[in-house]
């Protein structure tokens, strides 16, 4: 049993097509003052065809992965936190784990909204405390932007496509997540979902033409919710980890609104220049935005070895929560030897998929053949 369990890969990946606020005017009745002054948003990042909630999942883990020692089949667990998962099943979390070759790990999605990537953070940290496993993979990667109705000017300026990945391992030494706040509401569900799809309404004609299989949200409602919980939960996540609010070096919230950020810098009476804040360049990606504004922070030397960190969030469900972090990670470099193998890896993982789906072809054909011949 290893008591923590430490930030030691980080990586993002964002789609290159680029929506401005000018592109969605010529879409919807809005206009650039309007969603800057309102949201902080400048443009948001789009998948193109081919490009799936997966294929950036995947992208940010395998950049996360290589800044570590391990190899892919080295990875105990992976967790996906996602709002737009690939399928119902199988999990995305599945298909990332095929396509990175991490033979060994159980992988599977969590659902928790815009709060999915805290949570996800905080059960793969306890799994490791537990003893159970050595690491884990987690992942927070979203494609909104095939969730969303393009006629709605009221969500379809928010969102964006991205993901984000940490790898957590395991460690004897100090630091890494030290305390994590997980609150939930159901009675706020209503404000925020994606109504249709699922087993209360099962998709029919009548769901698809009255739009209940995209994004519905209470913009006032849920604008109020988050003001008062992103205080309150940075303060309780700070508490359990034994810091007061002056130790903290960096506070990364949700990327969700601007004004939202700023409410809870009020509340905390914080400096802005203690909030990272990328919403402007990427719009709201969910699951995803908490961990790539800490990879656009680490780049930017804003997080260095031994700061206090606060990740706090809010989404559907209605779900919130904090997870404090002292970050012990520095930049490693990957020597070229050690790129080329984990290359090759990736290249027989995908080659022992590929068989494995055909040997399954032809075990079916031979045992399906047998079945029919049976008494
Ligand atoms: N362009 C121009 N005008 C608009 C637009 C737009 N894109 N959208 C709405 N308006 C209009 C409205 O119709 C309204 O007009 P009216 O006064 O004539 O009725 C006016 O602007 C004001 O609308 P409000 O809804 O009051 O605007 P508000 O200041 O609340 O901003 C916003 C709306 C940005 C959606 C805000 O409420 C918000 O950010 N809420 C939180 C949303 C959020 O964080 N969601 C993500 C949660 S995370 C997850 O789980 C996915």
């Amino acid at each position: 049993m290893s008591p923590f369990a430490h930030v030691t890969g980080w990586g993002m990946a964002v789609p290159e097509k680029i929506l401005t606020n000018e592109d969605i005017a010529a879409i919807v009745e809005t206009n650039d003052e309007w969603i800057v002054s309102r949201t902080g948003i400048h443009q948001r990042h789009i998948a193109e065809k081919g490009e799936t909630t997966a294929s950036l999942a995947t992208k940010a883990g395998a950049l996360a992965l290589g800044m570590t020692r391990l190899d892919p089949p080295d990875v105990d667990l992976i967790i996906v936190a996602t709002s737009t998962p690939e399928h119902f099943f199988p999990a995305t979390a599945c298909l990332v784990q095929d396509a990175l070759g991490a033979g060994k790990a159980g992988a599977f999605d969590l659902s928790a909204a815009c709060t999915g990537f805290i949570f996800a953070l905080n059960m793969a940290a306890q799994s490791i405390r537990s003893g159970s496993i050595r690491n884990a993979l987690v992942i927070g990667s979203e494609t909104l932007s095939r969730m969303i109705n393009w006629e709605d000017r009221t969500t379809c300026v928010l969102f964006g496509d991205g993901a984000g990945a940490f790898v957590l391992e395991a460690s004897d030494r100090p630091g890494g997540v030290l305390s994590c706040t997980m609150r939930s509401d159901g009675s706020g569900g209503e404000l925020l979902s994606i109504p249709a799809g699922g087993s209360r309404y099962p998709t029919t004609a009548e769901t698809l033409q009255r739009n209940m299989h995209t994004i519905h949200m209470n913009g006032r409602e849920v604008f109020r919710f988050a003001t008062h919980v992103m205080a309150s939960a940075t303060r309780e996540a700070a508490s359990r980890a034994g810091l007061r609010l002056s130790d903290i070096s960096l506070v990364i919230p949700h990327q969700a609104n601007l004004r939202i950020i700023e409410a809870a810098a009020r509340g905390l009476k914080l400096p802005m220049d203690k909030f990272v804040v990328n919403i402007g360049d990427y719009g709201n990606t969910s699951t995803a935005s908490i961990p790539i504004a800490v990879c656009e922070a680490v780049g930017a030397g804003r997080i260095r070895p031994g700061d206090n960190l606060v990740m706090v969030g809010f989404g559907g469900g209605l779900t919130w929560g904090a997870l404090a972090l002292q970050w012990v990670a520095t930049e490693k470099r990957v020597r070229p030897a050690k790129r080329r193998r984990r290359t090759i890896l990736v290249w027989l993982a995908h080659a022992r998929s590929f068989f494995r789906r055909v040997y399954r072809r032809i075990e079916g054909i031979l045992w399906g053949g047998r079945a029919k011949a049976g008494p």
